[in-house]
């Protein structure tokens, strides 16, 4: 059975939504940048072990990534799984764990990288925002997509609505490609780009219901 780790920084939700998933693989641990994260005493109470890197602690970035890669490594995961985990991993980490580190990021990339992906949505007027996971690459935000879902935004949507709506829609796309990972079904081809095998047509494309117009 596959063993992943899990890294948050805050609420945890699309955590619990991975704990929730009856995914074929173990959740060998979860590990917050801050004691604080709501999501960590949720993990407990699902009888995961937790630990805590607080990236305050270190001098540096390469300090803090270290000793993570340290924690991580302790449980020799398959997977390491950026969920709400707010701090850029530099480029030796992500090296380390080249085409096991997936991220899941509240927009549809390439579009909006970085933070207030749903502020940076309204104020370019799209009409369609949603969120992706993928494969981290040293470049923020960016890597092999295995899953999008499309979110149509509403005339009167505030970031708060809009985070809301794309949000249920990452607690359906992060177990999914994260369940397709631990079955050996995700290739990556040589320009880089995701084939999951044996997925249905569209399967990798979700389109949240349409709102009346
Ligand atoms: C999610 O929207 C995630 O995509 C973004 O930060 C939020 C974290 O939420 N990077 P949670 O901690 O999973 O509830």
């Amino acid at each position: 059975m596959r063993k992943l780790v899990i890294l948050i920084s805050g609420r945890g939700s699309n955590m619990e939504a991975m704990l929730e998933a009856g995914l074929p693989a173990r959740i060998a641990a979860v590990i917050s940048n801050r004691a604080d994260a709501a999501g960590l005493a949720i993990a407990a109470s699902y009888g995961i072990p937790t630990r805590v890197v607080e990236h305050r602690q270190f001098a540096n970035r390469e300090a803090f990534d270290a000793k993570l890669a340290e924690v991580v490594d302790e449980y020799a995961p398959d997977y390491v799984l950026l969920a709400g985990f707010m701090r850029i991993l530099g480029e030796a980490f992500v090296t380390r764990y080249s085409g096991r580190l997936v991220n899941i990021h509240p927009s549809l990339l390439p579009a909006f990288p970085g933070v207030h992906t749903h502020a940076q949505a309204l104020a370019e007027g799209v009409k369609v925002h949603g969120c992706t996971v993928h494969l981290v690459t040293p470049r923020l935000d960016h890597g092999p997509i295995i899953i999008q879902a499309a979110v149509p935004v509403q005339a009167d949507d505030t970031e708060d609505s809009l985070a809301a709506r794309v949000l249920q829609q990452e607690h359906r796309i992060y177990p999914q490609a994260v369940r397709w990972l631990c079955e050996d079904r995700v290739e990556v081809d040589a320009r880089g780009c995701v084939r999951v095998r044996e997925a249905s047509p569209g399967a990798d494309s979700l389109v949240a219901p349409a709102v009346e117009i």
